[in-house]
């Protein structure tokens, strides 16, 4: 990754890309003088520090009426499904800081996501081989329909978001939301490559597809003929780098498959692209922009949740160990929910 990042730096050119994320236009799949444009423009503005600590006051507010939510469930003492409850947690911080209010269709676009991460996980006959796309037909017309979806509720938030007074969207700091950032950028006139309102949109639905989950392997393309340990890459090839695996690599890793959270006590790996037997985030050029907001989400959540409330396995899971397999998708979510049993040990803040 060190000395072939720019040579990998690109992403193929894949149905899911061109369907669903309009036309290759995201962050994700883009390329070119377009994407750095956009990079350009999440590093210095859209996912800035500044913007990120601005939305403090929302994830606040969410993470409480979660914790309500979880205060509610453990007086019944009955095991919930954690993992519904944090994914609607952090859609919900996504949703807000991006148009202020939570979705209207937010259930909906939370099933789309999981669909975009099911149907565009593993490869269809027509990604290797595009003049075979005919032979993927029903593929294609199944991500025709997840993006003509995604387009109407896209566009109801934008529309409505729009049409908002600019006083309702300032906050106390004078910082607009994420859709008013990349809608400064588009009208300031001075991009190389115009924004339009479709880029606007295949940003967004990236700020809730690759906000809303963790990625443990991520698809490259290799620009230019090169060798690899010892291998010629042939230009055009799919590389996928795979995170899961450095990360449990023995020959980096003491007792590799064991879960001993203790080991990055004292700080030793770093986790912004620096030690590559360990990046949750990505490393090099194509590295996650959304460092900052998945960080301040996550430790956040994660800090109230522990503090507030002592969680046990129900008694069942308990004898039996926990199931992590994996389920199927772009995402390496694991195939079962983790269901848990609450009880408050430190009584809820009122913020
Ligand atoms: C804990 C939360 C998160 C994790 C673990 C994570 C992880 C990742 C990973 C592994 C990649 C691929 C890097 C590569 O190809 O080398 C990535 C890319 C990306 N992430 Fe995140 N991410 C998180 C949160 C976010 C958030 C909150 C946003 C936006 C609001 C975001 C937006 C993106 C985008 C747009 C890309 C593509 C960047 C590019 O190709 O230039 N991510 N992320």
């Amino acid at each position: 990754m060190k000395t072939q990042d720019a040579n990998f730096s690109s992403r193929p050119l894949l149905p899911l890309s061109n369907i669903v994320f309009y036309g290759c236009t995201d962050l994700f799949f883009s390329d070119g003088v377009y994407w750095r444009q956009l990079r350009r423009i999440c590093n210095t503005d859209l996912l800035c520090k500044k913007r990120v600590n601005s939305f403090a006051p929302i994830r606040q507010d969410e993470i409480l009426s979660t914790l309500r939510e979880f205060y509610r469930d453990s007086l019944d003492r009955r095991p919930v499904n954690f993992c519904v409850k944090v994914a609607k947690l952090v859609n919900n911080i996504l949703s807000r800081s991006a148009f202020k209010e939570r979705c209207k269709n937010q259930e909906r676009l939370f099933e789309i996501i999981k669909q975009i991460s099911q149907v565009g996980s593993g490869f269809g006959l027509s990604d290797p081989f595009p003049s075979l796309s005919w032979m993927d037909v029903k593929r294609r017309r199944k991500l025709e329909t997840i993006h003509r979806e995604v387009d109407m509720i896209m566009d109801e938030e934008v529309n409505e978001h729009r049409k908002m007074p600019k006083e309702q969207k300032m906050r106390d700091d004078e910082m607009g939301y994420l859709l008013d950032a990349l809608m400064e950028a588009k009208e300031r006139g001075d991009l190389d490559i115009p924004l339009t309102l479709d880029n606007i949109k295949a940003v967004m639905l990236d700020v809730f597809f690759a906000g809303s989950d963790t990625s443990s392997a991520t698809l490259e393309l290799c620009k230019d003929t090169c060798e690899l340990l010892g291998y010629t890459i042939p230009s055009g090839t799919y590389a996928i780098i795979n995170y899961w695996a450095l990360a449990r690599d023995p020959q980096y890793w003491t007792d590799a498959e064991e879960f001993k959270p203790e080991r990055f006590e004292h700080g030793s790996v770093d986790f912004r692209g620096n030690n590559f037997e360990f990046l949750p985030f990505g490393a090099g050029r194509r590295m996650c922009p959304g460092i900052l907001l998945g960080m301040a989400t996550i430790e956040e959540a994660l800090a109230y949740l522990l503090l507030h409330f002592d969680w046990r396995l129900p008694d069942e899971i308990g004898e039996k160990g926990l199931d992590m397999t994996e389920g199927f998708g772009a995402i390496s979510a694991r195939k079962e929910p983790l269901h848990l049993i609450p009880t408050l040990r430190v009584p809820l803040p009122s913020f």
